[in-house]
Order: structure tokens, then C-alpha cells, then sequence
């Protein structure tokens, strides 16, 4: 889909051939003369039209509008949010229409800037995603071509081309975690990351067995020995900043398929567990979007990808395994397996001297009772980090929460049989999984995201939300350091260094 921002004058809205034309309302009246203000204006009166954040009201072919469609769409106070309340709702109308050519007005909208053009095609990008990589005959995406249409271009620019990025990373995040585990394996998931390698300014390395064995990860292997599929250890970097700059490591639990292993979970909605690789899936997004904004910073992203299945070889309960910091873990419960991949992707980050870590990770169902489907829980060892990403959160408006990390938390995770154990009770399992991690985090800045509920939709929007793309990529923008030039030659221009 493409997405153009141009500023247009009422008249030339009127004007503009298209086959939809959404224009977003926000104030009480409108002041215009041109037939779309007229037509706002009449709507309020009669009380047929309210702006409030998601009312819709829809013409066919209106006399002095060249658009076939229009849609009115309230946007309430004209905030990001309801913003993204009303595309959402006037994109969901359009579903079923022909529409190939949309224009979205948000000229109507008092101060429209950079979060509103964000929030637009975000929204825009987000409703109109279509799954059809294993349809036989996939459905044909008519919406081609969106026209954003603003009063000024000064003022939604960078926050246009921001939500055009941040589209691709969200689409991307969505298909790989709404692809069957048979269509994401491992290997395809390295090679997705292979493909994101051929980006500007991102290379990639894929270790295979032996050389994740040579690094002693015996928790992960200890994962995947219960697969026939070959694990794979991805590791992402995007070099956008100085040779010098330490970067910020982002690590993605990459589970393809997640049945618990011995520990084997009930059959209902076991299918979901595709998406036990949402994190990865964050990540791979995260790069694309990366690609796209070439922000002035160094990232990494590590992938320890593997499936958790019952077999032969698998780990039993009991099993104690040695990970790659040396400290030796009870595996009580197989279906714990998030935390043994992740650990010694942790220990992996050490050797980046990182300036911080942050890991994200469909890891327990203990969150999702916690915080449900709309904040992902935080957890962060470092106060300047957790308010970086509460703060990322909150302007992506793709929010989490911080949750305590108190140690004894882990109390339950103590054993006889091991240095640690990878489950304690049911108790706050949420935050016994983030006591876990914490062990293997004491070196750098660090920071767990639990997106368990966060990343996918069950019932009848069943599917990936692509989240928290939009957080992860907020909250790297934000850890771009202003550049030191010297005093004659700094420019307006300086915070965004050049790939040259
Ligand atoms: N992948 C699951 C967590 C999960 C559950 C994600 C529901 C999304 C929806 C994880 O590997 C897991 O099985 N966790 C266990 C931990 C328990 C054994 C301590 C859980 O949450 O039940
Ligand atoms: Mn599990
Ligand atoms: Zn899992």
C-alpha cells in the first residue's frame, strides 16, 4: 500500500477524484462553505453526526464531492487516540467496498502534527492488513493508494514518514507471528532475518547447533533437543550510529511452536502457540522499521529460536541443565521453556558491552491474567530505562506497565538440586519468570517485556497485533544522543546524522 501526504486546499478535497474520502471531525462546527464543510455542518446540526471518537456516518456520490465515498469520521478531541479510534472505524467500513484510492482528510482536525499524521497511517496500515500467506487464493487487497491530506506539511512530515516506516515493521511482526509453525520454523526465520540483512545499514549472522553449542548455551540447546527442527541463533545489527557507540540490545523470544514439551499443555487453543516467537517477530519488525528511519544508534538483536516439543530426547522434569553464565538450572517444568532460551541469550549480550538490554517474550500466561490484552508487562532492573519505555509506550500509544521485581519474588525458584529452578508456584508467575531472568541480566541495564497478551488477538479478530513494534521503535528514537558538533559548524539539522 502507498501512502502520499500532500497539503489540500477545502476546494481541492472536493475536488479530488478518489474512491472514499474520509474526513475526520474533531470541532463542534465547521466554518467552510465548500460542500464537505457544508456537509459536516448540516450532519452536526441535525443530529445525525456526532464527532465523538469513532462515529461514522457515510454518503454515496454526494452532489460538489468528486469522491464516490465519503465518510464522515468523528475524532473526538482530535488526540493520537482517537485518532487512531476513527481510521480504525472509517477503514472497517470501507472493508467491504471497492475502494482502491482513499483519501483521508485530517485538515478539519484544529492542531493536526506529527502524532496525528503518525496515528493516521498507522491506523490506516494497521486495519487494512490482510493474512494470506497459506490461502490457496489469497483476497486481493483492493485499497492501493492512501492520500493523507493535512493543512501543513511543516507540521506532519516527520511524523507521517514515522508511520509509514513503523507500517512496514508492523506488517512484518504480524505476518511471521500469524504464519503456522510449519511456515516459521527456525530456519525460515533466519532466513526472514537473512532477507532483512539486504536492508541499508543491517547485517545479519545465523549460528546453527554446533556453534551454539561451541558457546555453551546448554539451556537453549536443552530447549531444542526435543525437535527434529534445527535451532537457529539470529543476531541482528543495525549500525546506524559511531563505531564507538555501545549499542542497545533488543532480544526476541523465538519459540516457533510452543506444545510444552513433556510438560505438554491441553489441546484447546494449543494452535495459538505459533505465536510463541511474537517477540522475535517484534525484533525482525523493529529492524524493518529501523531500515526505513536510519536513526543515528546501534542496535543488536538476538534470536535464540528453537520449537518446545515432547519427544524421545526431549528434557524431562527434573533435568538439570548448565547455561552459558555456568549456573546450573532445575528444569521443574518444561512448558517453562521462554526463560532457558532467553537466559543464555542474555549472557550472549554481555559481549556487546551493551548500553542497555531489552528482552521481549510471549512468556507467561500468568501476565495475561495480570494485565490482560492492554499493557505489556515492564519489568526493569534500572529506573532511567523503565521510564524510557513507560514513556515510548505511552507516546506509540502502545502502552505497558511496570511491574515490581522485589527478590522475594524468587524465593520459590530456590532447589536443592541446582544453582536455580526454572518455575516457582503459580503465585505471580509472571514475575517469578522476570526473577528468573533478572540472574542473567546483572552486567548491563536491563529491561523484560512480557507480551503474552499484548501480541495477539484471540476470538474473532483472532491473529498478531504486531505489537510492541511501536514501543520498541519509540523507545530506540528516543535513545538516539544528540550529536557534539562543534559550535561554527552546528546546523538546525544536527540530531539526525547522515549515512553517508
Ligand atoms: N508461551 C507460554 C506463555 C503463554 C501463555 C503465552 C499463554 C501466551 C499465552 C510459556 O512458555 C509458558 O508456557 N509459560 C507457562 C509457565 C509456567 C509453566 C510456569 C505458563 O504461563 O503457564
Ligand atoms: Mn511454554
Ligand atoms: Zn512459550
Amino acid at each position: 500500500m502507498d501512502f502520499e501526504l500532500k497539503t489540500l486546499t477545502p476546494a481541492r478535497i472536493c475536488a479530488e477524484k478518489c474512491d472514499a474520502l474520509i474526513v475526520l471531525v474533531s470541532g463542534e462546527t465547521s466554518a467552510g462553505t465548500d460542500a464537505v464543510s457544508k456537509m459536516v455542518t448540516l450532519a452536526l446540526k441535525a443530529g445525525d453526526f456526532e464527532n465523538k471518537a469513532g462515529k461514522l456516518l457515510s454518503a454515496y456520490r454526494p452532489e460538489g464531492i468528486a469522491a464516490t465515498r465519503v465518510l464522515l469520521a468523528g475524532a473526538g478531541d482530535g488526540s493520537a487516540k482517537s485518532i487512531r479510534t476513527a481510521v480504525h472505524a472509517a477503514m472497517v467500513a470501507l472493508k467491504n467496498t471497492n475502494a482502491r484510492r482513499v483519501l483521508l482528510s485530517l485538515c478539519a482536525l484544529p492542531q493536526a502534527g506529527q502524532e496525528a499524521a503518525r496515528a493516521a497511517v498507522l491506523a490506516c496500515a494497521d486495519a487494512a492488513y490482510l493474512y494470506s500467506t497459506t490461502k490457496s487464493k489469497p483476497a486481493e487487497q483492493k485499497l492501493k493508494q492512501v492520500l493523507v491530506a493535512v493543512s501543513s506539511l511543516a507540521t506532519s512530515r516527520a511524523g507521517f514518514d514515522k508511520g509509514v516506516g513503523l507500517a512496514k515493521g508492523l506488517a512484518l511482526a504480524k505476518e511471521w507471528a500469524n504464519r503456522p509453525a510449519n511456515h516459521a520454523t527456525p530456519t525460515m526465520l533466519a532466513q526472514a532475518a537473512r532477507d532483512l540483512g539486504k536492508l541499508p545499514g543491517i547485517k545479519v549472522d545465523v549460528l546453527g547447533p554446533k556453534e551454539v553449542a561451541k558457546l555453551g548455551m546448554g539451556s537453549f540447546m536443552a530447549v531444542a533437543q526435543g525437535s527434529e527442527e534445527p535451532l537457529r541463533f539470529i543476531v541482528l545489527r543495525y549500525d546506524g550510529g559511531t563505531k564507538a557507540e555501545a549499542p542497545v540490545v533488543l532480544i526476541g523470544k523465538g519459540i516457533t511452536f510452543d506444545t510444552g514439551g513433556i510438560s505438554i499443555k491441553p489441546a484447546a487453543e494449543m494452535d495459538e502457540m505459533k505465536y510463541d516467537m511474537g517477540g522475535a517477530a517484534s525484533v525482525l519488525g523493529t529492524f524493518r522499521a529501523l531500515a526505513e528511519l536510519q536513526p543515528a544508534l546501534n542496535v543488536v538483536g538476538l534470536i535464540p529460536a528453537c520449537e518446545n516439543m515432547p519427544d524421545g530426547r526431549a528434557i524431562k522434569p527434573g533435568d538439570v541443565v548448565t547455561s552459558m553464565s555456568g549456573q546450573t538450572i532445575e528444569i521443574l517444568n518444561t512448558d517453562a521453556e521462554g526463560r532457558l532460551v532467553l537466559c543464555d541469550a542474555l549472557t550472549y549480550a554481555e559481549r556487546l558491552k551493551p548500553r542497555a538490554v531489552v528482552d521481549i517474550a510471549t512468556l507467561t500466561g500468568a501476565c495475561v491474567i495480570a494485565l490482560g490484552g492492554v499493557r505489556s508487562g515492564m519489568f526493569s532492573s534500572d529506573d532511567a530505562l523503565a521510564q524510557a519505555l513507560a514513556a515510548a509506550g505511552d507516546s506509540s500509544l502502545d502502552l505497558c506497565w511496570r511491574m515490581p521485581l522485589d527478590d522475594e519474588y524468587a524465593d520459590g525458584l530456590k532447589t536443592h538440586f541446582a544453582d536455580v529452578a526454572n518455575v516457582a508456584g503459580r503465585a505471580g508467575g509472571a514475575i517469578t519468570a522476570a526473577k528468573f531472568l533478572q540472574r542473567f541480566a546483572g552486567k548491563f541495564p536491563w529491561a523484560h517485556l512480557d507480551i503474552a497478551g499484548t501480541a495477539w488477538k484471540s476470538g474473532a479478530a483472532k491473529g498478531a497485533t504486531g505489537r510492541p513494534v511501536p514501543l520498541l521503535v519509540d523507545f530506540l528514537l528516543s535513545q538516539v544522543q544528540p550529536v557534539r558538533v562543534p559550535a561554527k559548524t552546528r546546523t538546525p539539522k544536527a540530531g539526525a546524522r547522515s549515512r553517508a
